[in-house]
């Protein structure tokens, strides 16, 4: 008897989890025969299960909150990029039974803005907001676009500067505060803060956008996020949450495991349709 493939997401909360959805419609384009399923796991319950679902013939895994770190620290082998964005959101069971790390978040991202919305990152003077795990995933793959330039504005100063100290020798990166940013304007903003799906914003000064620039919120919920909100305000040419950021992340997720390049625009469209009814 030939088991199913089975592959899934661990996180908490994971409920409200797209990533079931769309790997099922993967796996229905490209003909592949495998099982997707979410499974609520809390930080403590993390290397326990990983061990189980391997064991009993997973073959992988997505991490999401708050398990990127501890996939990291699980994995037995890392890519490059993981080991830059010290956090993993890929498991693969290798042919020689050991597990690999990947982080498909940065590709993803860099894919969304350039392939699906024609965002031109070389050159540009960009910002992000936030200084956490989130951030240092996608520094290294904008900054390989030969961007200008990286501002990262944080709350708590300290961890701005730092984190960019982390990445000088890659390009052009600078940390500070939100009030250093009176005064600076910028192509694009990312924020990869985690206050936009509560409502809240950092403080930002006016007229930070340059005319025609872009607002990306890494955050997607069926409404506009804060964020999203604010580059509308502040007339973004476009204003983006991270469901394109989603589909691309997980198409990279299912290269690595099967081998085989999904179609995403047709699944960001669905899903878009989706949450305009
Ligand atoms: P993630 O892995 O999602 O990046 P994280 O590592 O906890 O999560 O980082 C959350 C980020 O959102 C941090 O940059 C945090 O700022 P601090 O480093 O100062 O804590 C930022 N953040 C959270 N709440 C915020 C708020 N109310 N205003 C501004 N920034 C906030």
């Amino acid at each position: 008897m030939t088991l199913i493939d089975r592959y899934a997401v661990f996180g908490c909360p994971i409920k409200h989890s797209k990533s079931p959805r769309i790997h099922k419609i993967f796996a229905e384009q490209t003909g592949q025969a495998l099982e997707y399923s979410a499974q609520e796991v809390s930080a403590e319950q993390f290397p326990a299960a990983v061990a189980a679902f391997f064991a009993v013939g997973g073959k992988g895994l997505n991490c999401t909150i708050p398990l990127k770190e501890l996939a990291w620290a699980y994995a037995d082998v890392k890519t490059e990029r993981a080991c830059t964005a010290k956090s993993v959101n890929t498991l693969a069971l290798q042919a020689n039974g050991s597990i690999l790390g990947d982080n498909t978040d940065g590709i993803g991202l860099v894919t969304d803005l350039i392939g699906n919305h024609a965002i031109t990152l070389a050159g540009s003077r960009i910002l992000i907001l936030g200084a956490g795990g989130a951030s240092r995933g996608i520094i290294a793959p904008i900054l390989e676009q030969s961007a200008h330039s990286i501002v990262i504005a944080n709350r708590t100063v300290d961890k701005a500067i730092e984190l960019a100290a982390e990445f000088h020798a890659r390009g052009s990166i600078t940390g500070c505060g939100f009030s250093d940013l009176k005064n600076r304007q910028f192509d694009l903003i990312i924020n990869a803060t985690s206050t936009s799906l509560s409502g809240q914003l950092p403080p930002l000064p006016e007229a930070l956008l340059v005319h025609n620039g872009v607002c990306y919120d890494l955050a997607y919920s069926t409404e506009p996020t804060a964020f999203v909100l604010w580059g509308q305000d502040n007339q973004a040419l476009k204003s983006l949450d991270g469901l394109g950021m989603l589909v691309e992340q997980a198409a990279e997720a299912f290269f690595i495991w099967r081998g085989i390049r999904p179609e995403t625009r047709p699944v960001i469209e669905l899903l878009n349709a989706e949450r305009t009814i």
